[in-house]
């Protein structure tokens, strides 16, 4: 059981697979919740370089950062996090005022190493194709 409570569990972070969803809810979860699994979805909000640096072999990990907004979120670990994690403070909003002409002029070049690209652990096994087509491939068997 996931839970010692007797509340609904709703489960979330790294589900990316039907294995995952089906693991989670035999532990108890009453719905789960996913949001890396849907980032190449054809009605998903990426952005262009978004998208491709989440199909890049460039890309070894995720880390949770500050650099970017002054508050943590996990992203793909890019040269900006490498050059500005250790630094960065907690300083939301004014670090995502301070970044953000960067990070637009880099996503506008198509180089995703000076742009946020948020990301869960699961990304790797991210899927393109409508939602309704992940949503079936991600239903238990
Ligand atoms: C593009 C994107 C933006 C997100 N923004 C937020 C956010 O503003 N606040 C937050 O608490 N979580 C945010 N999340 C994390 C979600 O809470 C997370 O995706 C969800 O718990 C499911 O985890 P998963 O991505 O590993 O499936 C974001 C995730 C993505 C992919």
């Amino acid at each position: 059981m996931l839970a010692a409570v007797d509340v609904p569990v709703v489960a979330a972070g790294g589900l990316v697979s039907a294995g995952d969803v089906a693991g989670v809810l035999a532990a108890g979860a009453v719905a789960v919740q996913l949001g890396t699994a849907f980032l190449l979805a054809d009605e998903a909000g990426s952005s262009p370089v978004h998208r491709a640096a989440l199909q890049s072999p460039e890309f070894t990990e995720t880390v949770v950062t500050r650099a970017f907004s002054g508050r943590y979120a996990r992203g793909l670990r890019n040269r900006f996090i490498v050059e500005h994690d250790a630094q960065a403070p907690l300083g939301y909003p004014e670090i995502h005022y301070l970044t953000s002409p960067v990070r637009k002029a880099s996503a506008a070049a198509g180089d995703p190493q000076a742009t946020n690209v948020w990301a869960g652990t699961g990304w790797r096994q991210a899927r393109t194709g409508t939602v309704a087509e992940i949503m079936t491939g991600l239903a238990p068997v």
